[in-house]
């Protein structure tokens, strides 16, 4: 069976080799991304192996007339897949599920770099400035932390926070005894009320759209840390600078953005982004932004490629 892998990069190609011959499947690596343009990649192909960009019905056609039986896409979202259009014609859309300690761990570097003001710290050094003014920071064993999603990430962030003394508290529709061990389950409001950071680990849905608002940050703690390692529309970006602004919400990490998926991953440098709310976030001294990349481990990333693989075969060879 023979797999198109599109928005191959570098440091997956080796990966894929590998895995490639494990699984005993013929690969064709590219680095372009999957587009109604480069969908001709795919001819000959059983499979294709995706990545972050969106894949809509007009590139599902082709891909259908062409035989196409799977889309894996190596990311644990899929919302930048249309599955629901995919599965009327009988292609199955498959996500991975890779080590959720990648992005737990960055999650609680995220949240010790906001409490202790690293950027600014960092940011002074490289000018050589020393002084302590203005960084004095505070204690995670003497906070409460709002963890909303108790899925793999969520819960892994729990574990890695209860070596700290902090109070977590929880929230999920799905309760699991093993996250009541560690936190104390609540409702949002509760959840919104007494937590000094709040850490987001849910989906994209039309639920969690914009779920932090004007309406849910005003009943949040006044100074409230808050970060963002999921998706970027779980916070309506305009109302998330105009509490930063006012200081109601005292700092934020986000590793995602709305309107993101067009710039990250790409080489900015020398040229307009284009997107006016991450230049204002980002010129803030207590938002420290990263491009995405909370995922990004050797570990994470030979997941993402092997499981990829490993989803297409169940479905074109082994019929799953
Ligand atoms: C995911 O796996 O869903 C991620 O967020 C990481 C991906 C953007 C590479």
């Amino acid at each position: 069976m023979k797999i198109a892998v599109y928005n191959c990069r570098e440091d997956e190609a080796s990966l894929f080799e590998t895995y490639g011959k494990e699984y005993d499947v013929e690969l064709s690596l590219s680095p372009l991304p999957p587009t109604p343009e480069t969908a001709s990649l795919a001819e000959g192909c059983d499979a294709v192996d995706i990545i972050t960009t969106p894949v809509g019905r007009e590139l599902i056609d082709i891909w259908h007339s062409y035989g196409i039986k799977a889309i894996a896409t190596r990311t644990v979202g899929y919302e930048h897949v249309d599955y629901k259009y995919a599965a009327e014609l009988g292609i199955s859309v498959s996500n991975v599920s890779y080590t959720p300690h990648t992005v737990a761990e960055y999650t609680v570097m995220a949240m010790l770099m906001s409490i202790r003001k690293m950027k600014t710290i960092l940011t002074r050094y490289m000018g050589q400035d020393f002084s302590l003014k203005d960084i004095r920071g505070k204690e995670l064993c003497n906070m409460t932390v709002g963890v909303i999603g108790t899925g793999k990430i969520g819960e892994t962030v729990i574990k890695n926070l209860s070596g700290f003394g902090c109070r977590i508290l929880a929230y999920d529709i799905y309760q699991k005894d093993s996250v009541k061990a560690l936190a104390e389950y609540c409702d949002l409001d509760t959840l919104y009320r007494e937590s000094d950071l709040i850490t987001l680990h849910t989906p994209a849905t039309e639920e969690t759209c914009h779920m932090i608002n004007k309406k849910t940050i005003h009943s949040m703690k006044d100074g409230v840390i808050l970060i963002n390692m999921a998706r970027g529309v779980l916070i309506e970006t305009a109302d998330l600078i105009e509490a930063l602004e006012s200081g109601k919400i005292s700092a934020a990490a986000l590793d995602v953005v709305e309107g993101e998926s067009a710039i990250y991953y790409k080489d900015f440098k020398y040229k307009p982004v284009g997107h006016h709310e991450m230049a204002i976030l980002q010129a803030m001294p207590n938002v420290l932004m990263t491009p995405h990349t909370a995922f990004f481990t050797d570990e994470a990333v030979g997941d993402m490629v092997r499981y990829s693989i490993e989803h297409c075969v169940n479905t074109v060879r082994n019929g799953r």
